[in-house]
């Protein structure tokens, strides 16, 4: 029998201090989240000083917790795992810091980890990846569709030409004077909702597969400011309804025009607005309505947010190809595929 491979994985790279203890990148032995969300919210958004702050203070706990909730030691481990990039180079640099020291001080590989190939393979720990596979990344910070021909090997199909999708979220949540991410509760209310507002799906015509939201989310602020300079009363549920229809409309369009040109058998909807239940259920409707014999493939919610746990369980793939760095690793906080 093969021997188990226990990796320890950090997670620093924007708000969320997150480290986890991964057996064969498979199982999760421990996955600790220290959201750092409530410092940030009175600022409408991640205030980078108050992030590294955070991560600091919070960083040995973490190790602390995920060692004793996997019931492990440090002579267990087989190797540590780190994101280094893209994020907030502060917020980086400390997990980078403290996978060194523990690399360095139990002499163990370090292996430096791409958080969007995280978040793609957090669905590792839902189903068997059969490549190729197709995978719609949609963050905070990125909106990409990533064909994934091979372990660990990426293209990117599709990109944003500005805003990312959460972003997008996060802004027209503010007009509508909701709490900082708004994504959930637009989608909450959405489904209360319906699409009257007609707002333009920005580049479904165009023949490839890159997006664009900040024109959807100006034409959603001037309705908005419009109506208020008019009097007028706006149903706040039929406009997040609209605003989400829109996104679910380009999303789909753009993801399904890649899985045309790239026959795959596995969608994987990864990053933190795969939460989005609407997403959830057009992208199941969508395929079913084409009648595609394709495995759709969601993380748990808790794995969709920032985590430890997906970037352990890449870096096995990393492990097994003896992808590692020297512990003269730096962050790259602008890092693609
Ligand atoms: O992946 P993530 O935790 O952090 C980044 O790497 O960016 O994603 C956070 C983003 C926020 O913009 C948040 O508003 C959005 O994910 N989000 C959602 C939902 N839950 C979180 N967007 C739409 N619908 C949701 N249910
Ligand atoms: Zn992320």
């Amino acid at each position: 029998m093969q021997k188990d491979t226990i990796i320890m994985a950090f997670e620093s790279s924007c708000d969320e201090t997150s480290v986890a203890v991964i057996k064969n990148g498979k199982e999760i032995m421990s996955n600790i989240i220290a959201t750092q969300i409530k410092s940030h919210q009175r600022f409408g958004g991640v205030v980078p000083e108050v992030a590294s702050r955070h991560h600091v203070e919070q960083i040995t706990y973490c190790i602390d917790l995920a060692m004793e909730e996997a019931n492990v030691t440090y002579d267990d481990l087989d190797a540590v795992a780190v994101t280094y990039g893209p994020g907030l180079v502060g917020s980086l640099l400390i997990g980078i810091m403290a996978a060194k020291t523990i690399a360095f001080a139990h002499n163990l590989p370090l292996i430096p980890v791409n958080h969007l190939a995280g978040h793609i393979y957090s669905a590792q720990f839902v189903t068997d990846l059969q490549y190729p596979f197709m995978s719609l990344l949609v963050s905070g910070g990125h909106t990409e569709i990533v064909l994934v021909k091979a372990p660990g090997e990426f293209e990117t199909l599709g990109d944003t030409r500005d805003d990312a999708v959460g972003e997008a979220y996060d802004k027209i949540g503010r007009v509508l004077g909701l709490q900082y991410p708004a994504g959930k509760t637009v989608d909450q209310m959405s489904a209360k909702g319906n699409d009257v507002y007609d707002f333009p799906r920005a580049m479904v015509k165009e023949d490839n597969l890159d997006f664009s939201f900040s024109g959807i989310k100006s034409a959603f602020i001037n309705k908005v400011h419009n109506a208020e300079q008019k009097n007028e009363e706006l149903n706040q549920n039929d406009l997040a309804a609209s605003f989400q229809a829109a996104v679910l409309d380009i999303l789909s369009n753009k993801l399904f025009r890649a899985v045309e040109k790239n026959p795959v058998k596995q969608i994987v909807v990864a990053g933190g607005v795969a939460a989005n239940q609407g997403l959830r259920n057009r992208l199941a409707k969508d395929i079913k309505d084409k009648n595609l014999d394709i495995e759709l493939v969601f993380p748990p919610l808790r794995l969709c947010g920032d985590n430890a746990a997906m970037i352990g369980a890449i870096a096995q793939i990393q492990y097994e190809k003896g992808d590692f760095s020297g512990l003269d690793l730096n962050s790259d906080p602008s890092l693609d595929f």
